[in-house]
Protein backbone atom coordinates (compact mmCIF):
# COMPACT_ATOMS: atom_id res chain seq x y z
CA UNK A 1 0.00 0.00 0.00
CA UNK A 2 2.85 2.46 1.30
CA UNK A 3 4.68 1.56 -2.42
CA UNK A 4 1.32 2.26 -4.59
CA UNK A 5 1.19 6.13 -2.41
CA UNK A 6 5.03 6.25 -2.97
CA UNK A 7 4.48 5.84 -6.77
CA UNK A 8 1.72 8.13 -6.64
CA UNK A 9 3.75 10.87 -5.66
CA UNK A 10 6.50 10.68 -7.90
CA UNK A 11 4.27 10.37 -10.72
CA UNK A 12 2.50 13.85 -9.53
CA UNK A 13 6.07 15.50 -8.80
CA UNK A 14 7.11 14.92 -12.71
CA UNK A 15 3.95 15.42 -14.26
CA UNK A 16 4.18 18.45 -11.94
CA UNK A 17 7.83 19.41 -13.52
CA UNK A 18 7.22 18.59 -16.99
CA UNK A 19 3.31 21.17 -16.39
CA UNK A 20 6.38 24.27 -15.13
CA UNK A 21 8.98 23.61 -17.87
CA UNK A 22 5.93 23.78 -20.61
CA UNK A 23 4.35 26.78 -19.67
CA UNK A 24 7.71 28.43 -19.12
CA UNK A 25 8.53 27.48 -22.17
CA UNK A 26 7.61 30.47 -24.86
CA UNK A 27 7.57 33.26 -22.07
CA UNK A 28 10.73 35.24 -21.84
CA UNK A 29 12.06 36.89 -19.16
CA UNK A 30 14.41 38.32 -20.63
CA UNK A 31 14.77 41.33 -23.40
CA UNK A 32 16.30 39.97 -26.45
CA UNK A 33 18.37 42.13 -28.98
CA UNK A 34 19.88 40.43 -32.21
CA UNK A 35 22.90 41.96 -32.88
CA UNK A 36 24.69 41.66 -36.17
CA UNK A 37 28.06 41.86 -36.50
CA UNK A 38 31.88 40.91 -38.69
CA UNK A 39 33.69 39.49 -35.74
CA UNK A 40 35.25 36.88 -38.07
CA UNK A 41 36.31 37.72 -41.68
CA UNK A 42 38.67 40.71 -42.94
CA UNK A 43 37.65 43.52 -40.40
CA UNK A 44 37.54 40.90 -36.98
CA UNK A 45 39.29 43.95 -35.13
CA UNK A 46 36.53 46.55 -35.56
CA UNK A 47 33.39 43.29 -34.86
CA UNK A 48 35.26 41.43 -31.95
CA UNK A 49 35.37 44.83 -30.23
CA UNK A 50 32.17 46.21 -30.56
CA UNK A 51 30.52 43.29 -29.95
CA UNK A 52 32.32 43.09 -26.70
CA UNK A 53 31.83 46.32 -25.87
CA UNK A 54 28.19 46.34 -26.76
CA UNK A 55 28.18 42.67 -24.16
CA UNK A 56 29.76 45.26 -21.20
CA UNK A 57 27.35 47.64 -21.94
CA UNK A 58 24.61 45.01 -21.23
CA UNK A 59 26.25 44.02 -18.55
CA UNK A 60 26.04 46.94 -16.68
CA UNK A 61 22.34 47.44 -17.56
CA UNK A 62 21.75 43.81 -15.86
CA UNK A 63 23.27 44.34 -13.11
CA UNK A 64 21.41 47.52 -11.99
CA UNK A 65 18.45 45.49 -12.80
CA UNK A 66 18.19 44.94 -16.47
CA UNK A 67 15.80 47.03 -18.00
CA UNK A 68 11.93 47.33 -18.03
CA UNK A 69 12.18 44.51 -15.08
CA UNK A 70 13.99 41.97 -17.47
CA UNK A 71 17.14 41.25 -17.93
CA UNK A 72 18.77 42.31 -21.51
CA UNK A 73 20.05 39.28 -23.68
CA UNK A 74 22.15 39.85 -26.99
CA UNK A 75 21.61 37.14 -29.68
CA UNK A 76 24.72 37.82 -31.14
CA UNK A 77 25.21 36.83 -35.51
CA UNK A 78 28.68 36.86 -37.38
CA UNK A 79 28.26 37.74 -41.01
CA UNK A 80 31.77 38.00 -41.78
CA UNK A 81 31.29 41.11 -43.17
CA UNK A 82 29.82 39.45 -46.23
CA UNK A 83 26.46 41.53 -47.03
CA UNK A 84 24.33 38.30 -48.33
CA UNK A 85 25.07 36.76 -44.70
CA UNK A 86 23.98 39.73 -42.97
CA UNK A 87 20.81 39.06 -44.56
CA UNK A 88 20.41 35.55 -43.45
CA UNK A 89 21.14 36.97 -39.73
CA UNK A 90 18.44 39.45 -39.87
CA UNK A 91 16.08 36.96 -40.88
CA UNK A 92 17.52 34.42 -38.86
CA UNK A 93 17.04 36.73 -35.18
CA UNK A 94 13.97 38.18 -36.51
CA UNK A 95 11.92 34.76 -37.80
CA UNK A 96 13.27 32.51 -35.34
CA UNK A 97 14.57 34.84 -32.10
CA UNK A 98 12.12 36.88 -32.71
CA UNK A 99 13.61 39.86 -32.06
CA UNK A 100 12.18 43.65 -32.72
CA UNK A 101 15.12 45.61 -32.04
CA UNK A 102 18.47 44.83 -34.25
CA UNK A 103 22.13 46.52 -33.59
CA UNK A 104 24.70 46.25 -36.81
CA UNK A 105 25.58 46.18 -39.17
CA UNK A 106 28.80 47.02 -38.84
CA UNK A 107 30.51 48.23 -42.51
CA UNK A 108 28.23 50.15 -44.72
CA UNK A 109 27.86 47.66 -47.46
CA UNK A 110 26.75 45.15 -44.85
CA UNK A 111 23.94 47.22 -43.02
CA UNK A 112 23.08 48.54 -46.68
CA UNK A 113 22.33 45.15 -47.98
CA UNK A 114 19.52 44.47 -45.38
CA UNK A 115 17.91 48.35 -43.97
CA UNK A 116 15.02 48.01 -46.23
CA UNK A 117 14.35 44.63 -45.33
CA UNK A 118 14.49 45.61 -41.72
CA UNK A 119 12.23 48.55 -41.95
CA UNK A 120 9.59 46.29 -44.02
CA UNK A 121 9.26 43.84 -41.47
CA UNK A 122 8.71 46.34 -39.13
CA UNK A 123 12.48 45.97 -37.12
CA UNK A 124 14.44 48.87 -35.68
CA UNK A 125 17.38 48.47 -36.87
CA UNK A 126 20.31 50.63 -35.48
CA UNK A 127 23.77 50.64 -37.03
CA UNK A 128 26.69 51.62 -34.57
CA UNK A 129 29.26 51.93 -37.17
CA UNK A 130 28.02 52.27 -41.01
CA UNK A 131 28.55 55.94 -41.86
CA UNK A 132 28.16 55.82 -45.66
CA UNK A 133 24.96 58.44 -46.30
CA UNK A 134 22.15 56.11 -47.67
CA UNK A 135 21.91 54.27 -44.47
CA UNK A 136 18.84 55.74 -43.01
CA UNK A 137 17.26 56.48 -46.52
CA UNK A 138 15.39 52.94 -46.16
CA UNK A 139 12.51 54.57 -43.68
CA UNK A 140 12.09 55.80 -40.09
CA UNK A 141 13.16 52.37 -38.02
CA UNK A 142 16.91 52.89 -39.62
CA UNK A 143 18.90 54.86 -36.95
CA UNK A 144 23.18 54.85 -36.09
CA UNK A 145 25.17 56.07 -33.47
CA UNK A 146 28.37 56.66 -35.92
CA UNK A 147 28.29 60.36 -38.12
CA UNK A 148 27.87 60.16 -41.84
CA UNK A 149 30.69 60.19 -44.77
CA UNK A 150 29.93 62.85 -46.30
CA UNK A 151 31.05 64.62 -42.98
CA UNK A 152 34.23 62.40 -42.56
CA UNK A 153 34.96 63.21 -46.14
CA UNK A 154 34.76 66.68 -46.07
CA UNK A 155 36.03 67.32 -42.91
CA UNK A 156 39.77 65.47 -44.15
CA UNK A 157 39.45 67.42 -47.62
CA UNK A 158 39.10 70.85 -45.10
CA UNK A 159 42.05 69.40 -43.42
CA UNK A 160 44.13 69.23 -46.39
CA UNK A 161 43.40 72.72 -47.86
CA UNK A 162 43.01 74.47 -44.71
CA UNK A 163 45.08 73.17 -42.70
CA UNK A 164 47.79 71.29 -44.50
CA UNK A 165 47.65 73.63 -47.38
CA UNK A 166 47.60 70.75 -50.31
CA UNK A 167 46.94 72.35 -53.53
CA UNK A 168 46.91 68.80 -56.07
CA UNK A 169 45.08 65.63 -54.23
CA UNK A 170 45.00 62.00 -55.12
CA UNK A 171 42.25 59.56 -54.31
CA UNK A 172 42.92 55.62 -54.55
CA UNK A 173 39.49 53.75 -53.50
CA UNK A 174 38.00 50.23 -53.86
CA UNK A 175 35.45 50.48 -56.77
CA UNK A 176 32.71 47.79 -55.48
CA UNK A 177 32.50 49.12 -51.75
CA UNK A 178 29.86 51.63 -50.78
CA UNK A 179 31.36 53.31 -47.96
CA UNK A 180 34.49 53.75 -50.36
CA UNK A 181 32.95 55.54 -53.29
CA UNK A 182 30.52 57.79 -51.03
CA UNK A 183 33.82 58.95 -49.26
CA UNK A 184 35.48 59.20 -52.90
CA UNK A 185 32.55 61.25 -53.89
CA UNK A 186 32.37 64.16 -51.02
CA UNK A 187 36.31 64.18 -50.51
CA UNK A 188 36.65 64.88 -54.37
CA UNK A 189 33.53 67.71 -54.31
CA UNK A 190 34.93 69.49 -51.19
CA UNK A 191 38.30 69.48 -52.55
CA UNK A 192 37.33 71.33 -55.31
CA UNK A 193 34.91 73.40 -54.21
CA UNK A 194 38.11 74.96 -51.93
CA UNK A 195 40.24 75.36 -54.53
CA UNK A 196 41.84 72.38 -54.55
CA UNK A 197 42.57 70.22 -57.87
CA UNK A 198 42.21 66.11 -58.18
CA UNK A 199 44.83 64.89 -60.38
CA UNK A 200 44.56 61.66 -60.19
CA UNK A 201 41.53 58.82 -59.11
CA UNK A 202 42.61 55.39 -59.24
CA UNK A 203 39.99 52.22 -58.16
CA UNK A 204 40.85 48.95 -57.53
CA UNK A 205 38.31 46.37 -56.58
CA UNK A 206 37.82 44.50 -53.06
CA UNK A 207 40.71 41.65 -52.47
CA UNK A 208 42.86 43.22 -54.62
CA UNK A 209 46.70 43.28 -53.35
CA UNK A 210 48.79 44.63 -56.14
CA UNK A 211 47.97 48.84 -56.26
CA UNK A 212 51.89 48.98 -57.88
CA UNK A 213 49.89 50.36 -61.46
CA UNK A 214 47.95 53.11 -59.97
CA UNK A 215 50.63 54.05 -57.26
CA UNK A 216 52.74 54.62 -60.33
CA UNK A 217 49.84 56.45 -62.41
CA UNK A 218 49.26 59.14 -58.89
CA UNK A 219 53.12 59.58 -58.43
CA UNK A 220 53.40 60.84 -62.11
CA UNK A 221 51.03 63.55 -60.47
CA UNK A 222 52.80 64.61 -58.21
CA UNK A 223 49.72 65.10 -55.52
CA UNK A 224 50.11 67.19 -51.89
CA UNK A 225 47.70 64.46 -50.21
CA UNK A 226 46.33 60.92 -51.01
CA UNK A 227 43.07 59.92 -49.89
CA UNK A 228 42.44 56.38 -48.95
CA UNK A 229 38.68 55.89 -48.32
CA UNK A 230 39.19 51.72 -46.96
CA UNK A 231 39.90 49.39 -43.85
CA UNK A 232 42.68 49.18 -42.43
CA UNK A 233 43.57 45.70 -43.95
CA UNK A 234 43.43 47.10 -47.28
CA UNK A 235 45.14 50.50 -46.43
CA UNK A 236 48.57 49.14 -44.15
CA UNK A 237 48.91 47.64 -47.99
CA UNK A 238 48.50 50.46 -49.89
CA UNK A 239 51.03 52.58 -47.61
CA UNK A 240 54.08 50.00 -47.73
CA UNK A 241 53.46 50.04 -51.50
CA UNK A 242 53.42 53.60 -51.56
CA UNK A 243 56.32 54.17 -49.81
CA UNK A 244 58.41 51.35 -51.83
CA UNK A 245 57.69 53.25 -54.98
CA UNK A 246 59.07 56.17 -52.89
CA UNK A 247 56.14 58.46 -53.46
CA UNK A 248 56.71 61.38 -50.82
CA UNK A 249 52.92 62.17 -50.40
CA UNK A 250 50.95 63.43 -46.96
CA UNK A 251 48.04 60.20 -47.14
CA UNK A 252 44.89 61.02 -45.39
CA UNK A 253 41.86 58.79 -44.37
CA UNK A 254 38.83 58.17 -42.93
CA UNK A 255 37.15 55.90 -39.83
CA UNK A 256 38.05 52.86 -41.84
CA UNK A 257 42.02 53.32 -40.98
CA UNK A 258 41.29 52.94 -37.13
CA UNK A 259 43.09 49.47 -36.00
CA UNK A 260 45.73 50.65 -38.61
CA UNK A 261 48.32 51.96 -36.13
CA UNK A 262 48.09 48.13 -34.88
CA UNK A 263 48.70 46.50 -38.51
CA UNK A 264 50.64 48.93 -40.36
CA UNK A 265 54.47 49.73 -40.30
CA UNK A 266 56.77 52.94 -40.16
CA UNK A 267 55.14 53.49 -43.72
CA UNK A 268 51.76 54.79 -41.99
CA UNK A 269 53.27 57.13 -39.76
CA UNK A 270 52.55 60.87 -41.02
CA UNK A 271 49.17 59.64 -42.18
CA UNK A 272 45.93 61.88 -40.74
CA UNK A 273 42.51 60.54 -40.17
CA UNK A 274 38.93 61.03 -39.20
CA UNK A 275 37.76 58.91 -36.16
CA UNK A 276 34.81 59.08 -33.51
CA UNK A 277 36.74 58.81 -30.41
CA UNK A 278 40.17 59.46 -29.35
CA UNK A 279 40.62 57.32 -26.14
CA UNK A 280 43.20 59.70 -24.87
CA UNK A 281 40.31 62.26 -24.78
CA UNK A 282 40.36 64.22 -21.60
CA UNK A 283 36.57 63.60 -21.00
CA UNK A 284 35.14 61.62 -18.10
CA UNK A 285 32.79 59.36 -20.37
CA UNK A 286 36.01 58.24 -21.97
CA UNK A 287 37.89 57.79 -19.22
CA UNK A 288 35.84 55.74 -17.36
CA UNK A 289 34.52 53.53 -20.83
CA UNK A 290 38.60 53.37 -21.63
CA UNK A 291 39.46 52.10 -17.82
CA UNK A 292 36.35 49.62 -17.55
CA UNK A 293 37.07 48.54 -21.18
CA UNK A 294 40.82 47.87 -20.49
CA UNK A 295 39.90 46.03 -16.92
CA UNK A 296 37.73 43.31 -18.79
CA UNK A 297 39.72 42.45 -22.11
CA UNK A 298 43.08 43.67 -21.48
CA UNK A 299 42.79 46.15 -24.70
CA UNK A 300 42.67 49.66 -25.29
CA UNK A 301 38.83 50.14 -27.11
CA UNK A 302 39.01 50.97 -30.27
CA UNK A 303 36.46 53.51 -31.98
CA UNK A 304 34.53 50.12 -33.26
CA UNK A 305 33.83 49.62 -29.19
CA UNK A 306 32.88 53.20 -28.42
CA UNK A 307 30.46 53.25 -30.93
CA UNK A 308 29.27 50.18 -29.98
CA UNK A 309 28.98 50.76 -26.50
CA UNK A 310 27.08 54.31 -27.20
CA UNK A 311 24.94 52.71 -29.13
CA UNK A 312 23.47 50.00 -26.88
CA UNK A 313 23.39 52.91 -24.16
CA UNK A 314 21.02 54.93 -26.84
CA UNK A 315 18.70 51.78 -27.14
CA UNK A 316 18.54 50.60 -24.03
CA UNK A 317 17.77 53.97 -22.49
CA UNK A 318 15.47 54.43 -24.98
CA UNK A 319 13.02 51.23 -24.39
CA UNK A 320 13.31 52.67 -21.10
CA UNK A 321 11.66 55.69 -21.30
CA UNK A 322 9.39 54.12 -24.17
CA UNK A 323 8.42 51.00 -21.54
CA UNK A 324 8.10 48.83 -24.67
CA UNK A 325 10.83 47.44 -27.40
CA UNK A 326 7.70 48.11 -29.95
CA UNK A 327 9.52 49.54 -32.79
CA UNK A 328 6.92 52.58 -33.43
CA UNK A 329 7.09 53.13 -29.72
CA UNK A 330 10.89 52.80 -29.31
CA UNK A 331 11.34 55.11 -32.45
CA UNK A 332 9.34 58.20 -30.77
CA UNK A 333 12.04 57.46 -27.60
CA UNK A 334 14.98 57.09 -29.73
CA UNK A 335 14.16 61.03 -31.20
CA UNK A 336 13.98 62.51 -28.30
CA UNK A 337 17.31 61.38 -26.91
CA UNK A 338 20.13 64.10 -26.10
CA UNK A 339 22.67 63.39 -23.76
CA UNK A 340 26.42 62.72 -23.73
CA UNK A 341 28.08 59.58 -24.16
CA UNK A 342 31.37 58.03 -24.57
CA UNK A 343 31.64 58.94 -28.88
CA UNK A 344 30.13 62.78 -27.89
CA UNK A 345 26.65 64.70 -27.29
CA UNK A 346 24.03 63.18 -29.41
CA UNK A 347 20.82 64.06 -30.60
CA UNK A 348 18.77 62.83 -34.03
CA UNK A 349 18.80 65.41 -37.36
CA UNK A 350 15.17 64.31 -39.00
CA UNK A 351 16.97 61.87 -40.82
CA UNK A 352 17.91 59.74 -37.47
CA UNK A 353 21.34 60.78 -38.04
CA UNK A 354 23.37 62.27 -35.15
CA UNK A 355 24.86 65.41 -35.14
CA UNK A 356 27.90 65.03 -33.59
CA UNK A 357 31.81 65.68 -34.01
CA UNK A 358 34.84 63.97 -35.45
CA UNK A 359 38.38 64.07 -34.18
CA UNK A 360 41.07 63.90 -36.64
CA UNK A 361 44.25 62.06 -35.48
CA UNK A 362 47.89 61.66 -36.87
CA UNK A 363 49.77 58.35 -36.96
CA UNK A 364 53.27 58.78 -34.91
CA UNK A 365 55.81 56.72 -33.40
CA UNK A 366 55.55 56.26 -30.05
CA UNK A 367 58.28 56.43 -27.31
CA UNK A 368 58.34 52.68 -27.47
CA UNK A 369 59.05 52.66 -31.28
CA UNK A 370 55.64 51.14 -31.70
CA UNK A 371 52.78 53.34 -33.97
CA UNK A 372 50.29 54.73 -32.35
CA UNK A 373 48.04 57.68 -32.62
CA UNK A 374 48.29 61.29 -31.79
CA UNK A 375 45.27 63.69 -31.27
CA UNK A 376 44.93 66.30 -33.70
CA UNK A 377 41.61 68.50 -32.81
CA UNK A 378 37.65 68.26 -33.23
CA UNK A 379 35.29 69.19 -35.64
CA UNK A 380 31.92 70.39 -34.88
CA UNK A 381 28.70 69.86 -37.60
CA UNK A 382 27.56 73.09 -39.62
N1 LIG B 1 32.32 53.54 -41.05
C1 LIG B 1 32.72 52.24 -41.53
C2 LIG B 1 31.70 51.76 -42.55
O1 LIG B 1 30.66 52.32 -42.65
C3 LIG B 1 32.91 51.26 -40.39
C4 LIG B 1 33.82 51.78 -39.32
C5 LIG B 1 33.30 52.47 -38.22
C6 LIG B 1 35.18 51.64 -39.40
C7 LIG B 1 34.14 52.99 -37.23
C8 LIG B 1 36.02 52.14 -38.43
C9 LIG B 1 35.51 52.84 -37.33
O2 LIG B 1 31.87 50.81 -43.25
Amino acid sequence: MKKKWLIVGALVVVVAVIIIILTGRGKSDTLKIGVIMSTSGPVSHFGSQCRDAMLMAVDEFNARGGVLGKQVELIVEDDEKNPEKTMNALIKLVTKDKVKVVLGGLTSDCTLAITKEAQQRGILLFTPTSTNDMVTDAGDLVFRACFKDSFQGTVMAQFAIETLNAKKGAVLYDMNNDYSTGLTKSFEETFTALGGTVVATESYAGGDKDFNAQITKIKAEEPDVLFLPDYYNTVSLITKQVRNQGLDVTMLGPDGWDELVGQAGEEAVGGYYCNHYSPDADDFDVEQFVAQYRERYGLTPNALAALGYDATYIVLEAIERAGTDDPQKLKAALMETSAKYVTGHITFDENRDPVKSTTILKVVKGADGKLTTEYVGVVNPD
